[in-house]
This record gives structure tokens, C-alpha cells and sequence, in this order.
């Protein structure tokens, strides 16, 4: 699947993964602003995006323990997810992901 992440510096980075987390592809390409500091358990938040709103259909939502941590973060809003919690598959092809301001 292609993946396009769009930095927080409006730049655009087109990335594509066959499987594994879409933080691992980003972490794999470099693209700035995802760091995945924790290994993709849902604990650390440097995976933070937001899924563009007419994508939000091949992402589905956040699980439980994902939106606990999201109501944590200031930058979050309805669109908000972890990225390591977004499993790579052809679903995902075309989607595009703003990396979220972090602190
Ligand atoms: Fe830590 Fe996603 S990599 S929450």
C-alpha cells in the first residue's frame, strides 16, 4: 500500500509498505515528526497522526487503550490516531496521514 504522510512542515513524503505497522514504514523511510520511541506498544504517542477526513473509513477507530492515550495528547482531535496501531494492507492504499505537532 501507498502511504502519504504530509510533515508538519506541509511537506509531502509517499512511502509504500507491505506489511507491519504504518509507524515501522514511516520510522523505515525517516519521515520527521514519527519517532515510534515505543516500539509500536501504544505507550508513547511520537506516532501521533491525523487521518485525512475522507479516510477515516480504511483506518476504522482507535481502540480503547489507543483513545486513552489520544485524550492525553493536546494536539489530538477526532481524526487523531497512534500509527503503530495501523496495520499495513492493501485497505490502506492511497491514504494519507498529517503528522501531528507534538511538544
Ligand atoms: Fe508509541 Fe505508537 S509508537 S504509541
Amino acid at each position: 500500500a501507498k502511504i502519504t504522510f504530509i510533515t508538519t512542515d506541509n511537506k509531502n513524503i509517499t512511502v509504500e509498505g507491505t506489511s507491519g505497522s504504518v509507524m515501522q514504514l514511516a520510522v523505515d523511510n525517516s519521515v520527521p515528526g514519527i519517532d515510534g520511541d515505543c516500539g509500536g506498544v501504544c505507550s508513547c504517542a511520537t506516532c501521533h497522526v491525523h487521518v485525512a477526513p475522507e479516510h477515516v473509513e480504511k483506518t476504522g477507530t482507535a481502540s480503547e487503550i489507543e483513545e486513552d492515550m489520544l485524550d492525553l495528547n493536546d494536539y489530538s482531535n477526532e481524526y487523531s490516531r497512534l500509527c503503530c496501531q495501523l496495520e499495513i494492507s492493501d485497505k490502506l492504499d492511497g491514504l494519507v496521514l498529517q503528522v501531528a505537532e507534538s511538544d
